[in-house]
């Protein structure tokens, strides 16, 4: 069996040694992605191997990794994709390292409820239960933002957030979009005040890098720019337009 080398960054804060990429043989299966290989490092090799996984099939978004240089799904890309090897795995960037492979992600969560994301109803609808009705094309104004599984691809990828932490960032703005769209929302207004502050879409200099980085098609500069288009409407009703006219 052939075999490729992985180089994998390991970092052990309880030993308080400097981070370093520690190298391993591993089987060159046509079918076995990245993730497989680590699973192999971990169960035959060396089991203080530290990273996060859990469906093994690009739904979950826990496996995301730095490989080769670019933000990747672990699970998704596959050894035989960059062989001879050998292939350099590392934390997502822009992120702190908690340990080994592991990035710790309580500002990504943060940045996710800061845009309400959940239907926000009428509040003249005084009855919670009435079914709110949706037609395909409505559905489809949307449907590609809420394709995101959440695997801080695209945060690793975009070069403002590695900048500024403050930027709200790409999944949150794509986030915020899929229910902004949504017919059945009422809440436009109240993720406005978030997406259109000094750290939300004005921060964005739409190189698309999150776009390029996304394994699930969201587009998150493509929602950027439409979350422009609405804060900038909303600032030229507010500013440059009486109140009547409004
Ligand atoms: Fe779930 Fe890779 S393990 S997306």
């Amino acid at each position: 069996m052939k075999e490729i080398t992985l180089r994998v960054f390991r970092y052990r804060p309880e030993t308080e040694a400097e981070p370093t990429f520690q190298e391993y043989a591993v089987p060159l299966r046509d079918d076995w992605a990245v993730l497989d290989a680590l699973n192999y490092v971990k169960e035959e090799i060396d089991p203080t191997l530290s990273y996060r996984w859990s469906c093994r099939m690009g739904i979950c978004g826990s496996c995301g990794m730095t490989v080769n240089g670019d933000p990747k799904l672990s699970c998704g890309t596959f050894l035989v994709d960059h062989a001879p090897g050998p292939i350099t795995v590392e934390p997502l960037r822009n992120f702190p390292v908690i340990r080994d492979l592991v990035i710790e992600m309580t500002d990504f969560m943060q940045k996710l409820g800061a845009v309400q994301p959940w239907i926000i109803r009428d509040e003249s609808d005084d009855d919670p239960h009435t079914e709110l009705l949706q037609t395909p094309s409505e559905m489809d104004d949307y449907k590609r933002y809420s394709m995101c599984i959440n695997c801080m691809l695209c945060y690793s990828a975009c070069p403002v957030y590695g900048l500024d932490s403050k930027f709200i960032g790409p999944a949150a703005i794509a986030l915020a979009q899929r229910y902004n769209l949504d017919s059945r929302d009422e809440g436009q207004e109240e993720r406005l005040d978030v997406l259109s502050d000094d750290e939300g879409v004005w921060g964005c200099t739409f190189v698309g890098e999150c776009t390029r980085a996304c394994p699930k098609g969201v587009d998150p500069a493509g929602a950027i720019q439409r979350a422009k288009l609405i804060a900038a409407n909303e600032a030229v009703k507010a500013f440059l337009l009486p109140r009547w006219v409004r």
